[in-house]
């Protein structure tokens, strides 16, 4: 069998990028046979961008309702909280010890908050923790601690998704005594949309302020916020160039092949912006509209949810448990007998 796993950081409201890069491609493989998946809240992740107790937790809860709102069917998959496995933070440092301080250097997320601080003029350790920095290594514990093969990701994730490959070599190579300790992990990234353009034509990011919410503000949010995409400034009737449109991009990916060049045609034949914005509103709407009903009903019994993650967690430590005793002997950590 193959083991597809992934998590989603629990740092607020989900948007149409999180779904169409990760939740939707996710489901999708989970009812392919043969595969046994692993999908999770990212809290400890949570920890190091967000020092917002509340908004943490209720973003646990909301982004569980979206998973499940989403068609995740808790038969086939191993849900759960990322914080109830402690088998995960025990890997992590195990993984830490035989990581470079070198390829930390190197992580995106890292390098990024660097740069903004020398760019400002400040110390270029301003303000980042030691979360930020070993962030990577926890997630490779993530995925490494299920042993998985496939993790279906945006294209902002691959460098993690490397890092992970990266430390499973070395431990392997170190510890398996000439055996693959870890399987060595994938990227799976939907090439259509590898990367969903906000309403700005940047990566759709929380931290841009430029997101379409997934279901929060409804069906009127949602048409609120295509309203606010940005287009070039040809009139209805103008033809118009569809590659590179933000608009277009996000059409793409909820639209099939015929749809997509119907979209474009049109487009060239001078459809106006806001009567292409109705179009996309309501290809978007009809898939999601329905979620967004099984959301809201998941929404109004939190307990029901606890319950699915504490199931959830148990059989995560079932699997977990087993592989950490078998890390710990391989590193020296043994019984004396
Ligand atoms: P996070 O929470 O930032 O994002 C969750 C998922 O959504 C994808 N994504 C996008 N995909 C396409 N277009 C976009 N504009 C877009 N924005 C976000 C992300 O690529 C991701 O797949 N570190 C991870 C969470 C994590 C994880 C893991 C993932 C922790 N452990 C183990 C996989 C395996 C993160 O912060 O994703």
């Amino acid at each position: 069998t193959q083991r597809v796993l992934t998590g989603i950081t629990t740092t607020g409201t989900l948007h149409l990028g999180n779904y169409v890069g990760a939740i939707r491609p996710a489901i999708a493989a989970s009812r392919e046979a043969g595969v046994e998946s692993f999908f999770f809240m990212a809290d400890y992740h949570a920890l190091i961008k967000c020092d917002e107790p509340e908004r943490i937790n209720r973003s646990r809860l909301e982004i569980a309702a979206v998973w499940l709102a989403a068609g995740l069917d808790t038969s086939r998959v191993t849900f759960y909280r990322q914080s109830d496995i402690p088998e995960i933070p025990e890997l992590t440092w195990l993984l830490t010890c035989i990581t470079s301080k070198g390829q930390m250097n190197r992580a995106h997320a890292y390098k990024a908050a660097v740069d903004a601080n020398v760019a400002a003029g400040e110390d270029p350790d301003a303000g980042i923790t030691m979360g930020l920095y070993s962030y990577p290594i926890l997630m490779a514990a993530d995925i490494l601690i299920f042993n998985a093969h496939r993790v279906p990701v945006g294209k902002d994730q691959v460098q993690h998704i490397e890092m992970a490959r990266d430390v499973a070599q070395r431990f392997n190579h170190q510890f398996g005594k000439g055996e693959e300790f870890f399987v060595l992990p994938e990227a799976n990234v939907e090439e259509d949309v590898a990367l969903l353009p906000g309403l700005d034509g940047r990566k759709m990011s929380k931290s841009y302020d430029n997101s379409i919410p997934l279901f929060e503000g409804g069906s009127k949010g949602l048409k609120e916020a295509i309203a606010r995409i940005v287009t070039d400034s040809r009139l209805p009737g103008e033809p118009k160039e569809p590659e590179g449109q933000a608009l277009v991009t996000i059409y793409d990916a909820f639209a099939t092949p015929q749809q997509r060049a119907d979209f474009r045609a049109a487009l060239r034949a001078g459809l106006a912006w806001g009567e292409a914005k109705q179009q996309l509103f309501e290809l978007i709407e009809a898939e999601i509209a329905p979620m967004r009903a099984r959301y809201d009903a998941l929404m109004a019994h939190p307990e029901r949810i606890e319950e699915i993650l504490q199931q959830g967690a148990e059989k995560a430590r079932a699997i977990a448990g087993p592989l950490l005793a078998r890390a710990r002997e391989a590193v020296g950590l043994r019984r004396f007998n």
